[in-house]
């Protein structure tokens, strides 16, 4: 049974390279997942991949239903889970077409259903979310970067916004005082969502833009495109080298 599961987000709607062995359909209590869950063979690695926003690229950020998702992972029995996440960077140094590992989170989304415990509860549950992501993982993705000869950032704070626009200037002055390097729209509720699961997760960030009054001007789908196919060929690299222990 496949125990690795990769969510694409923004630029990946497919997994290049992924040899396809069947796709499955998941009902959940929560309604129905991005897509069906493709299961196939990569680079030796058996996972399972879901197009965050869709097989057509449909859904918009604060539409996907993310409790969907991380349920129907779970109910096949999926036990690690990497976001792939594109994002604008805040922090300087993260340039554009570079992939960060963050290892923290400040959520500014509303609205969008973020946990599974609130109904027909027993006793109210409180998970520990001090260290949002997997570590396990982390370090995991943080080697297959390295045997893969890429360059990552392994620690960043990823601010999430409700989006589906991209930010002002001045929310992004805000965000970095807050402590943001990155911002990005879907980071929240999947991480909180996964660890409510047990699930192991974290972030693959591609650094899509500069964001908002970082740039020269305004910031376009088409640079946005371009450098999320620069840093699409690095997830590649380092997807392929990821080695899992679970
Ligand atoms: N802001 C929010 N989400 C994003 C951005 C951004 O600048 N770029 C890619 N996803």
């Amino acid at each position: 049974m496949s125990r690795l599961a990769i969510i694409g987000g923004s630029g990946i709607t497919k997994l290049d390279g992924l040899e396809i062995r069947r796709r499955e359909v998941v009902h959940t209590p929560f309604g129905e997942p991005s897509a069906p869950l493709t299961h196939g063979d990569f680079h030796g690695h058996e996972l399972v991949f879901l197009p965050r926003h869709g097989a057509a690229h449909t859904i918009p950020p604060h539409r996907v239903n993310y409790r969907a998702n991380l349920w129907a992972l779970r109910q096949i029995g999926i036990q690690k889970v990497v976001g792939i996440a594109a994002v604008g960077s805040i922090n300087p140094a993260m340039a554009p077409g570079t992939i960060i590992i963050p290892d923290q989170i400040i959520d500014y989304t509303y609205g969008r259903d973020h946990t599974f415990f609130e109904d027909n509860l027993t006793h109210v549950t409180h998970i520990d979310f001090t260290s949002p992501y997997s570590e396990e993982l982390r370090q995991e993705l943080l080697a297959s970067a390295s045997s893969a000869n890429i360059k990552v950032h392994g620690s960043a704070t990823y601010g999430a916004t409700q989006g589906p626009r991209l930010e002002t200037s001045m929310e992004i002055n805000r965000m970095e005082k807050d402590g943001c390097d990155l911002v990005g729209m879907t980071g929240m509720p999947e991480a909180s969502l996964a660890r409510e699961l047990e699930i192991h997760y974290a972030c693959c960030a591609v650094v899509a833009n500069r964001a908002a009054g970082r740039n020269n001007g305004p910031i376009t789908m088409q640079e946005i495109e371009a450098h999320l196919t620069d840093g699409m060929m690095q997830v590649h690299k380092i997807l392929s080298k990821l080695f899992i222990s679970a």
